[in-house]
């Protein structure tokens, strides 16, 4: 199938791309480069430099190469910055994807494949979060995939264009840019391959789902075919404390160090981990890969093939 992947030299997509390239389809990377990295795009790909808030190249760019399949992960990813700069988080968030569906609906498109947030969609509630749950984002970020998420379905009963969502947990792995607010995986692994102490926020006990990069280019692969319409959450439903991230990452790195304590964020959420049972049964998705040995491989990484 040819697939056009908006963010594919980015963390995420670029694994979702290898994925795709390797099982024959043809991959189409639309991205910016803003965060992305050309060197990501594999070599079976081809990249087209454009933004998704540019309404008039996003028809051009969809009419000239008439994709099947739009797999859109490119995005404004970082919460703080969206509150900070919501506008900005909201043109790329909520412009750019009626800019791709207003191209999209010119087109005979199969489906379109949506990255969205299970972190950030369901505000502070009894964890593990379920799809079930009322979406209530706390931030901008949350706010606008929450509205992309809703111009999804609202492009399906208009135009019958069908859709899936997978909203993430934190992903980890390796690309994963270290210099963000979040990705601790990467943060850390990166200080501590540069010989620095990192700084854990507040006290460490905060704690999060993290969810290993192979599998969510899988769930992305199982919904290609799925014939499924809809949100679902990826993720372990497993909590993991910052404080235990970093004693996984330093004894990967077979390091004894102490981390520093800073002030805690403000707004930080105390916890949240996704509930995937219904990517389970209506998808066949699971997570294969437990968090020691995923950050092993994040680890391996940085030591050698970076
Ligand atoms: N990393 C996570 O833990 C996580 C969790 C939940 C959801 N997500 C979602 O997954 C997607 C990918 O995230 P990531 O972690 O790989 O981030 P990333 O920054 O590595 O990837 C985003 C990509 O999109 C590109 N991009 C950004 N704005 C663009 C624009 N206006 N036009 C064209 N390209 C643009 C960037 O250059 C980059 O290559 C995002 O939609 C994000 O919201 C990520």
């Amino acid at each position: 199938m040819k697939i056009l992947v908006t963010g594919g030299a980015g963390f995420i997509a670029s694994h979702v791309v290898d994925r795709y390239c390797a099982l024959g389809h043809e991959v189409v990377v639309l991205d910016n480069l803003s965060t992305g990295r050309e060197e990501f795009v594999n070599p079976q790909a081809r990249l087209i430099t454009a933004d998704i808030t540019d309404a008039v190249r996003m028809l051009e760019i969809l009419a000239t190469e008439q994709p099947e399949i739009i797999n859109h992960h490119a995005a404004h990813i970082q919460v703080g910055n969206s509150v900070k700069h919501p506008q900005f988080d909201a043109e790329n968030n909520i412009i750019g994807v009626l800019n791709i569906m207003e191209a999209a609906r010119e087109i005979p498109i199969k489906k379109i494949i949506m990255a969205s947030t299970g972190g950030a969609m369901y505000g502070n509630k009894q964890t593990p979060f379920t799809e079930e749950m009322k979406e209530e984002p706390l931030s901008p970020y949350g706010v606008s995939k929450r509205a992309g998420e809703l111009y999804l379905n609202y492009y399906f009963e208009q135009y019958g264009i069908p859709y899936i969502v997978l909203r993430y947990s934190n992903v980890f792995g390796p690309r994963q840019n270290p210099h963000g607010e979040s990705g601790v995986v990467a943060i850390f692994s990166e200080m501590l391959a540069a010989g620095k102490t990192p700084t854990i926020n507040g006290d460490g006990t905060h704690t999060r789902d993290y969810v290993y990069i192979d599998d969510v280019a899988e769930a992305n692969v199982l919904a290609l075919e799925s014939t499924e319409i809809g949100a679902f959450n990826i993720g372990t439903a497993t909590e993991i404390s910052s404080n235990e991230v970093f004693e996984q990452v330093a004894n990967a790195f077979g390091l004894q160090v102490t981390p520093e304590h800073g002030p805690e964020r403000p707004g930080e959420q105390v916890t949240s981990s996704l509930d995937a049972t219904k990517a389970k049964e209506k998808l066949g998705w699971m997570p294969s890969v437990q968090f020691a040995e995923g950050v092993e491989r994040v680890v391996a990484w940085y030591q050698h093939a970076k």
